[in-house]
């Protein structure tokens, strides 16, 4: 019976095989009837490279596929269509509104070329922030995975800035830092990467360890100062331990004021890129409200407190 089932599955996969090798276009060239309005008539310029390709499928020819194998494939070119049109679709669009911007004088930012010359050394601004990754053995590899995208985001959001802030990371010698090797030449990103703590790095009286338990408000920046963003994601598990460092430390601690606009039901406790980029928009020139308006998501429920300053 068994091998009857054999027989059957053979017999199957093989009709499968001349199935496709009825339709030679999709075999030999799968990307052919892809509609590509920018690549069109280009596919007999194909290398060798990837006409072999077109042929072979994970190394076994298309012909010999097995059944599963064959549907893998299948989804696989399927993939790639989507995947070719959706970019076309998304240069298309980029194309038509940087020329309607063009048109109505509307502005878009600054150009990719004029952000290359926007590095941390030419920047006006001399703010320095610095992400303490000294945590790492509090977290579990999820959370320390999200304290590494954060960063990711922190760079990208420095980066977009005409006037970056001084972003440094410290303690960069742990888990923290396999995780960010998993981010090919990460070392050439305009960021200070350390392996010492603060401590061994700025002056003691210029650091402000940023810690929601503060009772001080920062009403303002100074580019005197090092504010200090705790690298760490632990749900509330570790209430406190910013704040409990910068006492023991002996150093400066403030918290960012949004009791001073804001009346929010839930705690103001926020995630590293958001406090990172609060501060950003304010070395920008923008206001503490204007920040937390622009930086934090909508579903925060904040409304402005009754005594709210610039409302
Ligand atoms: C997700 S929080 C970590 C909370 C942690 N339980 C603690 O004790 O700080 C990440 C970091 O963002 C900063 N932070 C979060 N909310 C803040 C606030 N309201 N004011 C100032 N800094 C804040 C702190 O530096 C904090 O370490």
């Amino acid at each position: 019976m068994t091998e009857l089932n054999n027989l059957n599955d053979n017999i199957e996969s093989k009709k499968q095989s001349l199935d496709v090798l009825d339709k030679p276009e999709e075999i030999v060239n799968p990307i052919s009837n892809i509609h590509n309005p920018l690549s069109e008539n280009k596919v007999e310029l194909r290398s060798n490279n990837e006409k072999e390709a077109a042929t072979l499928f994970n190394g076994v020819e298309i012909s010999k596929l097995t059944k599963r194998q064959l549907k893998k494939y299948r989804r696989m070119l399927q993939w790639n269509k989507s995947k070719k049109e959706k970019r076309a679709k998304e240069r298309l669009r980029l194309k038509s509104k940087k020329k309607f911007a063009r048109k109505n004088n509307i502005d878009l930012g600054p150009s990719r070329k004029q952000l290359k010359r926007c590095t941390m050394e030419n920047s006006p601004c001399k703010t320095t922030v610095v992400i303490d990754l000294s945590f790492d053995d509090l977290m579990i590899d999820k959370d320390m995975g999200k304290v590494i995208k954060q960063i990711l985001r922190i760079y990208t959001e420095n980066r977009r800035s005409m006037t970056p802030m001084q972003l440094y990371i410290t303690n960069f010698n742990g888990r923290s830092k396999l995780e960010m090797e998993k981010h090919n030449g990460y070392e050439h990103w305009d960021i200070n990467f350390h392996s010492e703590n603060y401590l061994d790095i700025f002056p003691k009286e210029k650091l402000v360890y940023l810690t929601s338990e503060s009772d001080n408000d920062i009403m303002e920046l100074s580019q005197d100062k090092v504010y200090i963003i705790g690298g760490l994601v632990d749900h509330n598990a570790h209430k406190g331990l910013c704040y409990k460092t910068a006492l023991e430390q002996g150093i400066g601690h403030g918290r960012l004021p949004i009791t001073e606009y804001f009346f929010t039901k839930h705690r103001k406790v926020f995630t590293i890129n958001q406090v990172f980029e609060i501060l950003l928009r304010v070395s920008e020139g923008k206001s503490f409200k204007c920040a937390f308006e622009l930086v934090l998501p909508k579903r925060i429920n904040i409304q402005p407190a009754a005594s709210s300053k610039d409302s």
